[in-house]
């Protein structure tokens, strides 16, 4: 048994180097091969059947079964020939690799428009004659199109302009059709190899020991099932190492407020515009690796193991500028390591002067988080660490033993300082990449929420409507945990959702998620943060909605409360249904919508935060509305729910039941609302459009 048994591959240029190597490897794979190659020189000039039909021959000695071709990839009826010559034999086309490749350096200066054409030519244009006209045949087999791109395309070399374009050409061009062609199932990779053959004969940085044979397997790899959920990547290959290249971007910097940048402002600010990820300020006293030691074996007096009973943490700081620690929490109590040991439950970046202002009490913990001053990769242990930590508690345990560092120093301007205001970012856009929607993904969504509905298992199935959560939570959190707006995440609760569907999402759609600021509004109780989502597939919007944050101020002590009118009894429902949301439904819910924020699983953080145990989702809740509203008023079709909104009154436990009620209006319109078993509404304003 071959991993490329029955498929039929067709590699350009594998008439010698490294396309010969591919050929062989996909032939003793078990693929029917198509053995392209013009025969001509390494600048391109000349032509001739023998290269092919030698690799042919070889192939065919060996037991296996390969046809030649000697058509020019520069020639676009010749490309079709190709794929022709695969489609008549063997009866279809299931991979091309694009290998085939010419030579022609000189420096930009002195590089003749011919030179510049001929290779651009043969790289960027074969490559896209080739996917052009094998691109039917790929679609109908769910194929895989792989395209050589080269260090000098990616990063860059000197003497190689036209080869560095052509080959960066193909890597933007194999993005698209990674993007594009997902829908069918079929994958778009490039390989970018370094080995010794007629090309790289010259080049002395090339070593001997590269060999051609050495970049094969990778190409095997993505040919075969093994890698049918791999698209859109880089693979670099030199002799026996295989790594990725990936085009990144930093967070940057963000100017507050409509005023355009300045080309003043964007110097000033060069160091944090490019910086990869540290805290941008210079260090304004880095701290000698003692001393933060020192710091930190204060760490343990300001802990305080019963705001969160059983928890058990290996939180690693990561400290620019000083030694690095390990804060190590199980059995009711914190110790601090110098160093890092063991396995992190949660990595901490801060820079040694952040944190000797955070010890000595100048900055507040939170601030340090929020503003992004320090960054946390896990949200449970971030959500603890401020719930157990008295920072305050170490700092003044520090001070009185460091009297000399309160006196020698002035009380330091906090390093947070000119933080824009909130109302200043309306309008802030966030942008959280792409989502590649995956069915079995969205069956376990709909099993999550104890949905059964045919429409969203087995062939031609779509998306529950409330499944856009799990793509989403990401841009959520995102944009509810921006450092610039310094929400504090400790009393922040889900305030409404509300969505418009355009189009059901389906397998191997491609979603790109947005998300803008739209209001923040100061209310007696607390502060309102609204934002809007979007999700867009193919460049159409398929789903656009508004989803809002609550953040609890403190408790102002407030005089007799008003008696409120009594309210005018609502008309009675059309329908009510009855939900028992299991022992396990929240988490179930959080493994299928990716929200696994602590206090729906962890009754520790729950309790720690004041409630009874760990509460619903309230976006669970509400896919149970649309999953009976799907049922009963859609009579079971996902597609005619054109809206769904709510606000989360009250939390639910695990354990309860509730009732939903549902009135049905005229031309489509839906309210309803959710109680729980005392009969006190935990979704209010439930509102749908039904087509
Ligand atoms: P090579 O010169 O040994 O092989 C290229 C093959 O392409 C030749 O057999 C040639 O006849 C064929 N070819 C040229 N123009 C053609 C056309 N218009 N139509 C059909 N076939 C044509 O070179 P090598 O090293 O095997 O290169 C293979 C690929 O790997 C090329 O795309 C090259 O740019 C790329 N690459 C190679 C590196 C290396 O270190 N060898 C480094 C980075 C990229």
């Amino acid at each position: 048994m071959g991993l490329l048994d029955g498929k039929v591959v067709l590699i350009t240029g594998a008439g010698g180097g490294i396309g010969r190597c591919h050929a062989l490897a996909c032939a003793a794979e078990g693929a029917k091969v198509v053995v392209n190659d013009l025969g001509g020189a390494r600048d391109g000039t000349g032509a001739g059947n023998t290269m092919a039909d030698a690799v042919v021959a070889e192939i065919v000695s060996a037991g296996g079964e390969a046809i030649p071709n000697f058509d020019s990839v520069t020639d676009y009826e010749g490309c079709e020939r190709m794929v022709r010559a695969a489609v008549d034999t063997w009866g279809g086309l299931d991979v091309v690799v694009n290998n085939a490749g010419i030579l022609r350096d000189r420096t930009f200066a002195k590089l003749q428009p011919a030179e510049w054409d001929a290779v651009v030519d043969v790289h960027l244009t074969g490559t896209r004659n080739v996917v052009r006209a094998a691109l039917d045949a790929l679609k109908m087999r769910g194929g895989a199109i792989i395209n050589t791109t080269s260090f000098s395309g990616m990063i860059g070399n000197f003497g190689q302009s036209n080869y560095a374009a052509a080959k960066a050409g193909i890597y933007g061009l194999t993005r698209v059709l990674a993007l594009e062609l997902r829908k069918y199932g079929v994958t778009a990779n490039c390989i970018a190899p370094v080995a010794k053959t007629r090309m790289t004969d010259d080049i002395a940085m090339v070593a001997d020991e590269w060999g051609p044979e050495q970049i094969s397997p990778p190409v095997v790899f993505l040919a075969s099932d093994l890698a049918k959920h791999i698209t859109g990547t880089v693979l670099g290959v030199q002799g026996q190492r295989i790594h990725l290249y990936e085009v990144k971007t930093n967070d940057g910097a963000e100017k507050a407020g409509p005023e355009l940048w300045t080309p003043g402002e964007i110097s000033e600010r060069w160091s944090e515009i490019t910086d990869w990820g540290k805290p941008a300020d210079p260090a304004i006293d880095s701290g000698s690796d003692d001393r933060i030691s020192a710091v930190f074996s204060y760490f343990p007096a300001g802990f305080k193991s019963a705001a969160v009973p059983g928890w058990t943490a290996n939180i690693q700081w990561v400290v620019d500028g000083a030694a690095d620690q390990t804060v190590i929490v199980e059995g009711g109590s914190a110790r601090v390591q110098s160093g890092l040991h063991g396995t992190p439950t949660c990595t901490v970046k801060i820079a040694s002067d952040t944190l000797a202002a955070l010890f000595k009490g100048e900055i507040d913990a939170a601030k340090v988080f929020m503003t992004g001053k320090a960054t946390a990769d896990n949200m449970g242990d971030l959500m603890k660490m401020g719930m157990a930590f008295d920072f305050e508690k170490s700092a003044a345990a520090y001070a009185a033993d460091h009297p000399e560092d309160a006196a020698a120093e002035e009380p330091a301007e906090a390093p947070i300082a000119d933080v824009p205001t909130a109302e200043d970012l309306v309008g802030k856009r966030y942008d959280a990449g792409y989502w590649l929607v995956d069915q079995d993904e969205f069956e376990a969504y709909a099993r999550a929420t104890d949905d059964d509905n045919p429409a969203y298992f087995g062939a031609d199935a779509v998306a529950p409507p409330m499944y856009h959560v799990k793509p989403m939570i990401g841009l959520m959190m995102k944009m509810a945990t921006d450092p610039s707006l310094q929400l504090d995440i400790l009393r922040l609760v889900h305030g409404e959702h509300e969505m418009t569907f355009h189009r059901p999402l389906r397998h191997g759609d491609v979603l790109q998620l947005r998300g803008d600021l739209r209001s923040v509004e100061e209310k007696s109780s607390g502060k309102l943060v609204k934002y809007g989502v979007y999700g867009i597939v193919d460049g159409e919007m398929a789903m656009e909605g508004e989803t809002s944050y609550f953040i609890r101020g403190e408790r102002k002590a407030g005089g007799p409360k008003k008696p409120r009118a009594a309210p005018e009894p609502p008309p009675a429902p059309s329908f009510t249904l009855a939900q028992a949301v299991t022992a396990d439904q929240a988490d179930r819910y959080a493994a299928a919508s990716g929200d696994d924020n602590p206090i729906h699983v962890d009754p520790a953080t729950a309790k720690a935060a004041g409630l009874p145990g760990v509460i619903l989702h309230g976006l669970c809740t509400m896919a149970f509305a649309q999953r009976d509203l799907v049922r009963r008023v859609c009579d079971g079709d996902p597609r005619r729910l054109r809206s769904l909104g709510v606000r989360f009154a009250k939390p639910v436990f695990p354990g309860e039941t509730l009732t939903l009620k549902v009135w049905q209006g005229e031309g489509g319109d839906v309210a309803f609302a959710t109680e729980n078993e005392a009969g006190k509404t935990v979704i209010s304003n439930g509102r749908a459009i039904v087509e």
